[in-house]
């Protein structure tokens, strides 16, 4: 049985969401996934996972920088064996910034650390507006006026695309 490590960094928990339903996916095809944080994968013995992935949301404009300090820390694991990569952020609602290729923030994290993993990807994330505190929620709806989003703070907006997800799942079962 393929063993899977999917560790995730996120901050208001869409990004588990996400690795939640990846989950399902990668267990429904016949896999052993262990999912936990970042920081908690930092302490397993990563050699006795076959498959490694890693979620990780933005936050004015960075990863936390636990994600990049993991993939340094066990950049030649992670090349020994199938990886892969993905990304959720709100800029990744636009058309021209959905992929891995043509989003920032994965183009900026994967040429700055040294991992080259066999499945990248980016999801858009989620607002809750409402659940923010007020200085997040006024510069997010801020952001969202210059970049043409919805700035309604009462609204709870969710761009993820789950089909998206599903294909990466289905691809990292395949790898
Ligand atoms: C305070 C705050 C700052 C954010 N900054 C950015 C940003 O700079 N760029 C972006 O594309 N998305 C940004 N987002 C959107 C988040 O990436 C999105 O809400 C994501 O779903 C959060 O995932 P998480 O719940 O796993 O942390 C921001 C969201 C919040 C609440």
């Amino acid at each position: 049985m393929t063993k899977i490590l999917l560790a995730y960094s996120t901050v208001d928990g869409h990004t588990l969401t996400i690795c939640e339903r990846i989950r399902r996916a990668l267990e429904a095809a016949g896999g052993t996934v262990t999912l936990v944080t970042v920081e908690q994968a930092a302490s397993l013995d990563l050699a006795g996972f076959d498959k490694i992935a890693i979620g990780a949301s933005i936050r004015y404009g960075k990863h936390r920088p636990n994600v990049a300090e993991f993939v340094e820390r066990h950049a030649s694991l992670l090349a020994s064996r199938p990886s892969a990569f993905f990304s959720v952020n709100i800029v990744a609602r636009k058309p021209e910034k959905n992929r891995a290729e043509t989003n920032p923030y994965v183009r900026k994290f994967l040429a700055r650390v040294p991992w080259k993993p066999a499945l990248a990807d980016v999801f858009a994330g989620r607002l809750n507006y409402p659940a923010l505190g007020p200085v997040d929620r006024t510069m997010i709806r801020f952001i969202m006026w210059i970049t043409k989003g919805p700035t309604d703070p009462t609204g709870v907006y969710e761009f993820t695309d789950w089909a998206r997800v599903d294909a990466f799942a289905a691809a990292l079962a395949r790898l």
